[in-house]
């Protein structure tokens, strides 16, 4: 079991002195991929004028630009939700970036009222994610709301 509020604190403490997104959510990739097992990919996308842009992560190069509502992170922010897909292939519309991907979960990250981003984690394991997972990783971007600074975006 994942201990997510050890994890939470961890990424306080990363976002402490200096809470520009771009290196907090470097190391929260490389903290995630290092705590979590069973990943073939960690990171980030964030809002950039009206779509997501691919921001810090750990695995295989991935897919640059996502449209709203296009694949599971697309999706999540549209519908402004976390998705836990046991199946990625059983998602209409899923965008396989890495080939061994088998389960994801996409955690839309909300700051100063808004989606400005989402965290995605892909699984080669089948339903690899579980509820306890979700709720702790919605934590962890609620962290990540709190104290970085997202205010370089350009939504
Ligand atoms: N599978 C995602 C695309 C991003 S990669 O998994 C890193 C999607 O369907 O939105």
């Amino acid at each position: 079991m994942t201990d997510y509020s050890l994890l939470g604190k961890q990424l306080a403490a990363l976002a402490e002195g200096e809470p520009d997104f771009v290196p907090v959510l470097a190391n929260a990739a490389a903290l995630l991929w290092d705590t979590l097992d069973r990943l073939n990919w960690a990171g980030f996308y964030l809002m950039d004028q009206g779509s997501l842009l691919l921001g810090p992560f750990q695995g295989k190069v991935a897919c640059v630009r996502i449209p709203l509502g296009k694949g599971v992170c697309g999706t999540a922010v549209q519908e402004n939700r976390s998705l836990r897909v046991p199946d990625v292939h059983a998602f209409p519309g899923h965008i396989a970036c890495d080939s061994a991907s088998n389960s994801e979960l996409v955690i839309p990250i909300r700051s100063g009222g808004k989606v400005v981003g989402v965290l995605d984690l892909d699984s080669p394991e089948f339903d690899r994610f579980t509820s306890e997972d979700q709720t702790g990783l919605e934590g962890f971007a609620a962290v990540l709301g709190a104290a970085v600074d997202f205010s370089r975006l350009r939504g």
